[in-house]
């Protein structure tokens, strides 16, 4: 058989700039010349060596996954697992135990939350992103500093502890989807009643929906664009859809909605103080 050539080395600078025209056009992961089979792998906490050192480390690496029980209903046994949890730190356990959504299998990190879990604000996202995958924290990327200049706009802050001030972050996934596509029905109706668990644990006054993944997930049905500014009831609470700010960056004049949209959020925190 034909040896296929070793291309030549290329010069430090041009490997750099050759890299940064590689992610410029889109490229997000580094792919090995050989195919590795994750499925196979016996530690999903330690990716292969050119991986782990090019990644910082993630804070809540994906256990591999406990083999599912064949002929289990996946909603019903996520729903067993969450109202088996006390705390938030039990739920963070039962949803690293699932067996079920194979996202899992194809993220390093189970991304839970962010902020403050005793907030009156709860958001609810769709999924990790590249960037929240390798940070173990929703929403850290474009979208993540765009919802946080958001907030500090009617006064709340994901760093703050104050009830008055603070704010606490989630996803319908904690799982990042490859090459970040759209959740499927059936991942989002077996991650449901991990989300429902979480607000009923969290207690928050309010929660906003972001994006139609959330509005799915919360209210049964999507179409961000007419349910957003509508306050509605979603997992027990008042629930105010709103445009996903991934949705804002690319559609910038939508943001006057979403400033309609944030104020009466505020509205809603000063008519009804704690
Ligand atoms: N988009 C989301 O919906 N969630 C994240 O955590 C990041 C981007």
């Amino acid at each position: 058989m034909e040896s296929v050539p070793t291309p030549p080395a290329l010069p430090p600078e041009a490997a750099l700039a050759s890299l940064a025209w590689q992610i410029e056009l889109g490229a997000t992961e580094a792919i090995g010349d050989a195919p590795v089979n994750r499925f196979a792998l016996s530690d999903m906490a330690a990716p292969p060596k050119g991986r782990a050192a090019a990644a910082p480390p993630a804070p809540t690496p994906s256990a591999p996954a406990p083999p599912a029980p064949a002929g289990t209903d996946p909603v019903a046994a996520a729903e067993a697992a969450a109202a088996a949890a006390p705390s938030l730190a039990a739920l963070e356990a039962a949803m690293a135990a699932y067996p079920h959504c194979a996202l899992r299998q194809g993220a390093r990190s189970l991304v839970l939350a962010d902020g403050h879990p005793g907030a009156r604000v709860m958001i609810i996202g769709e999924a990790p992103g590249r960037e929240e995958d390798l940070a173990g924290r929703p929403f850290v990327g474009r979208a993540g500093q765009l919802l946080d200049r958001m907030l500090a706009a009617i006064g709340l802050d994901r760093q703050a502890t104050d009830p008055a001030r603070a704010v606490y972050i989630t996803n319908v996934l904690p799982w990042r989807p490859p090459q970040n596509r759209d959740p499927q029905p059936e991942e989002i109706a077996m991650m449901r009643p991990f989300v429902a668990r979480h607000v009923a644990l969290a207690t928050p006054d309010f929660l906003i929906l972001m994006g139609n993944i959330s509005c799915e997930a919360g209210l049964g049905r999507r179409g961000v664009t007419r349910l957003r500014g509508q306050w509605a009831e979603a997992f027990g609470r008042p629930a105010l859809p709103m445009f996903h700010p991934a949705y804002l960056l690319r559609n910038p004049a939508a943001k006057r909605e979403a400033w309609a949209d944030l104020l009466s959020l505020r509205a809603r925190l000063t008519e009804t103080p704690e």
